[in-house]
């Protein structure tokens, strides 16, 4: 799996000198939850486009700027947050999202958000 730089530069700096497990936290191979491994996902945002069509608009509108009463403005929200928010839904969300999509379509969606 590839490592980004910054990882890279993480380890570096923890580095005692013995061949390690790869242990960080912050590690992306480690599988430690589901919200981690999304997140180290490489968001493809174009595709991250159509999974907002199909999974969010109804809600949050086709610009995602929000719909009264229903979800509100999510326009540059950061990955994380969307990723929490998919895995903990709030009353009114759709609770099944994260059943119903992969690792990789919540990724999208999440990237996608903060380009808007
Ligand atoms: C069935 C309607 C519905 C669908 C479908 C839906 N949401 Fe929501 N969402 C809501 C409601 C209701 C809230 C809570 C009110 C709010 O803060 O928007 C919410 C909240 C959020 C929040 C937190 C907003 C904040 O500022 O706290 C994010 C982020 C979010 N939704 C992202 C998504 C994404 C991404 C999708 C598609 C994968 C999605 N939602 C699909 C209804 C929906």
């Amino acid at each position: 799996m590839r490592i980004v730089a910054w990882l890279g530069l993480g380890l570096l700096a923890a580095c005692d000198g013995t061949e390690g497990d790869g242990g960080s936290p912050t590690d992306c191979e480690g599988g430690a939850s589901r919200t981690e491994d999304i997140l180290c996902l490489e968001p493809d945002t174009v595709n991250g486009a159509d999974v907002y069509v199909a999974r969010c608009q109804v809600c949050h509108g086709t610009d995602a700027s929000g719909l009264t009463g229903l979800g509100s403005d999510i326009r540059g929200k950061a990955a994380s947050e969307t990723v929490d928010t998919i895995m903990d839904p709030p009353a009114g969300m759709t609770e099944s999202l994260q059943d119903i999509m992969t690792n990789q379509e919540i990724a999208d969606v999440a990237g996608y958000l903060e380009t808007l």
